[in-house]
């Protein structure tokens, strides 16, 4: 019998109240957002999935208007159990490196998250996958909480996963759209990590290689192999890449603009990842 996990990313919800979402599609308010929220738990639901995960920018703008979380909370009673979820950028604000990185915020957005949400770093096994989600906001900077973060993780990863378990690390930002060296000037560096938090996780990720690594924040699906992993670029529900007129999406790995989320599955011999659009062709998103 197959078994399936689901991961929901970059949902964006904000109050009703909110704006839209900085300069991207008229159609992209927080109404809509929470409709295609809805709409793929209902999908999710159908799944049975053993574990649903929820990949960062899950409000859109918690990091400065704390009661963003609460929207999301209400909404997520909607979701199967067991779900885990970690930060993005929108909940608890830049990584180092970017424009308006402030560690100072960042520590009270940390510690308000975990307050409503646990802890922003966990393991979780379900339907013969072993799932580390680690916060990636604060890869590199000062926070003691990433100092923290990095030794739980060096800890967790220098065990083996049971021969059983397909072991991935799930992140909000993704650690470069190209290779490694990636240091781009046109808007693309605020698709990945740049130089300063990548560092300390391309290390851990080079001394313990994980089998699949997934990543949100670019809002489009994506399945490419990498080095010595899979990696999995997970869709946004709350809009597609296409409809985010202020990003640059030619560096990013190519892929499926359309909301959706994706499942893995399981059997005896392998595994494979699954998009799931919020919608059909004929249907208005
Ligand atoms: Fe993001």
């Amino acid at each position: 019998m197959s078994q399936k996990i689901a991961f929901v990313s970059d949902m964006h919800i904000a109050p009703d109240s909110a704006g839209a979402l900085r300069s991207q599609s008229l159609l992209d308010l927080p109404p809509r957002r929470k409709k295609h929220l809805v709409h793929a738990l209902d999908q999710v639901r159908q799944v049975k999935p053993e574990a649903v995960f929820l990949g960062g920018d899950n409000t859109n703008q918690a990091a400065d208007a704390p009661g963003y979380a609460q929207e999301l909370f209400d909404l997520l009673e909607l979701c199967p159990r067991p779900w885990k979820i970690i930060p993005g950028n929108h909940d608890v604000g830049p990584t180092v490196g970017w424009h308006h990185h402030d560690p100072e915020a960042m520590k009270s957005a940390v510690k308000r998250y975990r307050e409503i949400f646990g802890m922003d770093y966990w393991v979780h096994e379900a339907a013969g996958f072993q799932v580390i989600g680690i916060n990636s906001q604060i890869f590199g900077s000062s926070l003691q909480e990433a100092e923290q973060q990095t030794q739980w993780l060096h800890e967790v990863l220098s065990v083996p996963a049971p021969p059983d378990l397909i072991r991935c690390i799930f992140f909000h930002t993704p650690p470069y759209l190209k290779d490694w060296d990636d240091q781009f000037t046109d808007g693309s560096e605020m698709m990945c990590l740049k130089q300063e938090a990548r560092q300390p996780l391309k290390d851990i990720l080079f001394q313990h290689p994980p089998d699949i690594l997934i990543t949100g924040h670019a809002h489009r699906f994506w399945i490419q192999r990498e080095h010595r992993w899979w990696w999995v670029g997970l869709p946004a529900t709350a809009l597609p890449l296409s409809e985010m007129d202020a990003v640059p999406d030619h560096l990013v790995p190519s892929g499926t603009d359309q909301v959706g989320w994706v499942s893995l599955e399981r059997d005896a011999e392998s595994w494979k990842a699954e998009f799931h659009p919020l919608f059909t062709e004929s249907e208005s998103p």
